[in-house]
């Protein structure tokens, strides 16, 4: 019988420590040290034996121009932006994490796709009984023979199962469930949530299976249990949105096999999750009349051309202090804006309240975004509506100039293609593009932006 032990550890960042203490020495934070009993595994367990013997690959030094690329092959999900946020599909053999706030749809996404994927496909659930996941699967339409449910918590009955049904792809719904026999302490403790990722890196390692997790995540945003968790596994991708909009944002925090600058967007109906294809058409409100504080930007999330759109309220401001806020978009980027604006171009905004939003309830970094920014905070200020036919991508700097930004021909294209007739760009940005349509504004100061719009 195995040596039962306990140990400490920072329900935080995962430190082990040999005793309690009051604050953890290696994250900083109070209270977050708890004891865990550990039971050092057996030396005869699943994981040293047949497994191995029967394993696709065994390991040797190779040169780089040895290794075959070619048994690297993707397998591709059917779904053509979780594909592109994965960087090409899923890799055998790799561990993806999928963490997002409860209800957001991370079952249904994974449910959906496996009831598309052509493999066959093993999807556990310690959250859902069968009957649950079969009800759900009904609300999805697509539906193939290729996919077994299994609900269960303990690994060792999971790898039993994986023996016999021999699946291509496994899906764990969700980490925090699992409980492996080796550990004594109660499920999604760090020490059993590190054990059973532990178990199923070496399954996917050993069988070149890939396998795909649902991660909770914690009050502050980050995944529940331990910092290492995101360590272990190849892929970290994450599923957000505002749980009373309809669209859900997928992105990738860390990617060992493509970008992390990939966005996925879907829109959560009635009968499972839609892939947006075009985004920009969803971002941008479709209105009739033209308001004034609206401006849209071309931006670029990843490899792809969005045109977002840039809401403003500049209003007196009530209180002596005024309030700036903004959603989706950086605070000290809005007040940089709004110091720029009133020393290059005297706007007096001191004693304005300001708000900024951007639509659809995505956050934006790309700096291509200050210019429609300053149009949409300037157009409020003057409450003049800009052309709804006009678009922005430019960055500004702290003198008042508007800088030149990457990608600026796929900006130009896609603004073309959804009907924009003028783009305003930066007079430093080298545009080599020819039998474009689209009137192209290149601007090299605010102020020559404010006499285009405002006259
Ligand atoms: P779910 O996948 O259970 O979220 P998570 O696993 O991240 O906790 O998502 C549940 C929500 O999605 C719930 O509010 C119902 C909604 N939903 C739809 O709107 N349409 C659908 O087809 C399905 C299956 C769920
Ligand atoms: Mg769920």
């Amino acid at each position: 019988m195995a040596k039962i032990k306990s140990t400490f550890f920072c329900q935080h960042c995962g430190a082990q420590f040999a005793k309690w203490q009051g604050q953890c020495t290696s994250c900083k934070s109070w209270n977050t040290i708890a004891e865990e009993l550990i039971q050092k595994p057996d030396k005869k367990d699943w994981k040293s034996p047949d497994r191995v013997t029967n394993a696709k690959r065994i390991a040797k030094p190779l040169k780089v121009s040895e290794i075959d690329t070619t048994k690297e092959a993707r397998y591709t999900t059917d779904d053509q932006e979780l594909d592109r946020v994965l960087g090409g599909g899923l890799v055998p053999g790799s561990l993806t994490l999928l963490g997002g706030e409860p209800g957001i749809g991370k079952s249904t996404l994974l449910l959906q796709i496996s009831l598309k994927l052509p493999y066959k496909t093993l999807y556990v659930s310690g959250e859902e009984s069968q009957q649950q996941i079969k009800m759900r699967a009904e609300r999805i339409t697509a539906q193939t023979d290729n996919c077994f449910i299994l609900t269960e918590t303990k690994t060792q009955n999971i790898f039993k199962q994986i023996e016999t049904i021999q699946p291509d792809i496994v899906i764990i719904d969700s980490i925090q469930t699992l409980h492996s026999d080796y550990i004594e302490s109660s499920p999604g403790s760090i020490s059993q949530i590190r054990e059973c990722t532990t178990e199923l890196i070496k399954f996917a390692k050993e069988t070149a299976t890939p396998v795909l997790l649902i991660g909770h995540i914690t009050k502050d945003g980050t995944i529940a249990g331990p910092k290492i968790l995101e360590h272990m596994v190849d892929t970290v991708l994450q599923f957000e949105g505002d749980r009373n909009h309809v669209y859900r944002i997928l992105r990738a925090l860390k990617n060992r096999f493509g970008s992390t600058a990939e966005l996925g967007i879907y829109e959560m109906l009635g009968n499972g999750l839609r892939e947006v294809h075009n985004p920009s058409e969803i971002l941008i409100s479709k209105k009739d009349e033209e308001l004034s504080g609206t401006a849209i930007s071309a931006s670029i999330e990843g490899m792809r051309p969005l045109l977002i759109e840039v809401q403003a309220l500049v209003s007196t401001a009530v209180y002596g202090t005024p309030q700036r806020s903004a959603t989706g978009y950086n605070l000290k980027r809005l007040n940089m804006i709004l110091a720029v604006l009133e020393k290059r171009v005297g706007f007096r905004l001191g004693a304005k309240d300001v708000f900024l939003n951007i639509t659809g309830g995505i956050s934006v970094d790309d700096p291509a975004i200050d210019l429609a920014v300053v149009a949409a905070i300037l157009s409020s200020n003057e409450d003049i509506a800009i052309p709804k036919e006009y678009c922005f991508a430019a960055e500004i700097g702290l003198a008042g100039e508007v800088r030149p930004v990457s990608k600026v021909a796929q900006r130009i294209q896609e603004a073309e293609k959804l009907g924009f007739t003028t783009i305003f760009v930066s007079k430093y940005n080298k545009i080599a593009l020819k039998n474009t349509e689209i009137q192209i504004q290149q601007v090299a100061k605010i102020e020559d932006v404010v006499e285009h719009l405002f006259g």
